[in-house]
């Protein structure tokens, strides 16, 4: 489903927190998010030039989930990988080139056919990457703080439940794809997954948080395991970033 920032959004389904597919009715609303910086606090994502974000602290720093040659393997060439073929796929749309990234997924249907595809993978591969990275730390780990503590709780009972419908929506995600806690239009919570690297954006969803559940983001450690890796990378989710999303997510458009 494609939608424009500034459109009417129809009924968006996606996963309860208990497995079972919901209906949300947003029909006469405007997503909550359509003005937010979704990539970084202050800006949204280039789209062109699009470049690869430093990656915020080393390659090992995140042993306790996640080993430093994947690390290395999946910033320096994965992530690099979509911002070329972004940049690649936009050089003759000239008219394309002032939107960030964030504009163009919230508005694929105005994206000239012939590249809509690629912009769809890449566009959503920098900009669920460029996130990914902020949202993990080697200091991460532990129970949440703050006033994300209190929404999870609030939404999901507690910590534990909403890790283990968390995982349950990472490792039933068929395929490659990212597994999210998104804030919706109504401003509530929701645990949600999207295929390949489309973004909960394109939905009307503020992504807070999400794990990369694609192969090449654990395979190297954990083989097929992707159930261990789900469970280990909880040791190095970043509170404090996810916890200053979580509050932008709040933010109405102007
Ligand atoms: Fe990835």
């Amino acid at each position: 489903m494609v939608l424009g920032a500034c459109q009417p959004v129809p009924t968006v389904e996606s996963q309860s927190v208990t497995g079972t597919p919901i209906a949300t009715s947003v029909a006469t609303q405007t997503p909550a998010t359509s003005s937010v910086p979704v990539a970084y606090p202050d800006r949204e994502l280039s789209a062109s030039p699009a470049q690869l974000p430093k990656l915020p602290y080393a390659y090992n720093a995140l042993e306790k989930a996640i080993d430093a040659e994947t690390m290395k393997l999946h910033h320096d060439k994965h992530h690099a990988a979509y911002v070329n073929n972004l940049n690649n796929a936009l050089k003759k749309y000239s008219d394309l080139q002032n939107r960030s990234v964030e504009a163009i997924l919230r508005d694929l249907e105005s994206v000239p056919e012939d590249i809509r595809t690629t912009v769809r993978n890449n566009g959503g591969g920098h900009l669920n990457h460029t996130i990914f990275w902020q949202i993990m730390s080697p200091n991460g780990g532990g129970q949440p703080t703050g006033e994300i503590a209190e929404e999870i709780n609030k939404t999901f009972g507690n910590f534990e439940g909403f890790q283990k419908q968390f995982n349950a929506a990472g490792s039933d995600r068929f395929g490659s794809g990212w597994v999210w806690l998104v804030r919706n239009p109504q401003g509530q919570l929701q645990i949600t997954s999207t295929p390949n690297q489309d973004s909960p954006i394109m939905e009307g969803l503020y992504p807070i948080m999400g794990n990369d559940v694609w192969e090449h983001a654990y395979y190297l450690r954990y083989q097929n395991r992707r159930a261990d890796y789900l469970n280990n990378w909880w040791n190095v989710v970043n509170w404090s970033e996810i916890n200053r999303r979580a509050q932008a997510s709040l933010k109405q458009p102007a």
